[in-house]
């Protein structure tokens, strides 16, 4: 999709294994998401989400591990450079900061594997957060998926989906059904969005 001929695009920021990144970039091949990953960057010099990056030929950045200021500098300036319409968080583990959404508000969008507001926030990434939700005793868990805001977590929801925890769940299998769900869900928000977001603005 374009306007004035420009196509959409936009970022996506990871740290880890990648496997949303792998999802949201087959749904921008087959044109679910009508827009264009311009760059992949991740916190971690070792994440799997550079490799996945890297054989769709898509530049990978790799943030310093120097310091969070120098970390968050870099960040903003390659961000301002790519100039992207859009950023999305599919499993990046450090905080935004607020530099960057201040360039783009309401423009992030996150992926967290919980019904939130419960089960967010500081350290609850990975299994720790399928491990509480189990300590928890809940009965159902999910994903939501939501605006970043400057507080952890509590951006404006965009779309949650729940599924039952069944009585001998592990945090293994919660998270792989979570992930599953996930990879389902995620890229059909993001085509949303940009059809209600950011093709309106262009
Ligand atoms: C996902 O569970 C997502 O909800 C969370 O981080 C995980 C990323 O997994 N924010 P992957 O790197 O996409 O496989």
């Amino acid at each position: 999709m374009s306007y004035n001929s420009k196509p959409i695009s936009f970022v996506v920021l990871c740290s880890g294994k990648g496997s949303n990144l792998a999802a949201i970039i087959a749904a921008c091949a087959s044109g679910v998401i009508p827009a264009k990953v311009t760059a992949v960057i991740s916190s971690s010099p070792e994440a799997k989400a550079l490799h996945i990056a890297e054989t769709n030929n898509i530049p990978a950045i790799s943030l310093p591990a120097s310091s969070i200021e120098d970390r968050n500098l870099y960040l903003v300036d390659q961000v301002k450079e790519i100039k992207p319409d859009f950023i999305v968080l599919a499993g990046y583990v450090k905080k935004v900061p607020d530099s960057l959404l201040e360039i783009f508000p309401d423009k992030i969008i996150n992926i967290h594997p919980s019904l939130l507001p419960e089960f967010g926030g500081k350290g609850m990434y990975g299994l720790n957060v399928h491990k509480a939700v189990i300590e928890a005793g809940k009965k159902q868990s999910g994903l939501t998926i939501h605006l970043v805001s400057s507080e952890y977590d509590r951006g404006r929801i965009l779309k949650q989906v729940s599924l039952d925890v069944a009585p001998e769940e592990t945090p293994e299998s919660l998270s792989d059904k979570i992930l599953a769900l996930e990879h389902k869900h995620f890229p059909l928000v993001i085509r949303e969005f940009i059809l209600e977001t950011i093709r309106d603005e262009k």
